[in-house]
């Protein structure tokens, strides 16, 4: 199920140039979950196409696999404006498309705080859970959900960097 290409299902259609939908292979049911996508993403219609993305995909490279092997996709289709984070009732709206994608997922991977929050209900410290697999509920399914960083959150910190690094390599042993 996916967003009509003019959706108004929430306040972010007036700010967006495009819906920026899930990207890469769906059927390997390994599924990245970034917060939003920002003005990179917007203009490109794709997520994870500017810094954070190419800081994901370097890791991934280096650990033996690409984006195209994975689904990457956000909490919220639409950039918020001046790239805030996404309001509640912003990612209710489009939880309905987010589930469907997550649906038969093998694992899904949380990417920083806004999507752990929105995908396990968690509140606390990143470090707390980073790279601890536990599961939520999607509609009626348990599906293996996988905390880690944000990639903007590793820029700076080269303890989150390590951790995210940890990730991408959980994930290439999920690919095998
Ligand atoms: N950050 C995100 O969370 N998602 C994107 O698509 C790009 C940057």
């Amino acid at each position: 199920m996916r967003p009509d290409s003019d959706c108004r299902l929430c306040g972010l259609c007036e700010g967006r140039t495009q819906i920026v939908l899930p990207d890469g292979n769906p059927d390997t049911g390994i599924i990245f979950v970034g917060e939003a996508p920002g003005e990179n993403e917007d203009l490109e219609g794709r997520p994870f196409v500017g810094r954070s993305g190419k800081i994901l995909a370097k890791m991934m490279e280096e650990a033996g696999y690409g984006r195209s092997e994975v689904l990457i996709t956000n909490t919220v289709k639409c950039r918020p404006p001046s790239n805030r984070d996404p309001k509640p009732e912003e990612m209710a709206a489009c939880r309905q498309f987010l589930e469907s994608e997550l649906y038969d997922a093998k694992l899904v991977i949380g990417l920083g705080r806004s999507a752990c929050r929105d995908l396990m209900g968690y509140e606390g410290k990143m470090d707390e859970v980073v790279n601890k697999i536990t599961t939520i509920r999607v509609k009626d399914r348990d599906v293996r959900f996988l905390p880690t960083y944000h990639p903007a959150a590793t820029i700076y910190n080269k303890v989150s960097r390590e951790e995210l690094r940890k990730t991408i390599a959980m994930v290439a042993e999920e690919l095998r």
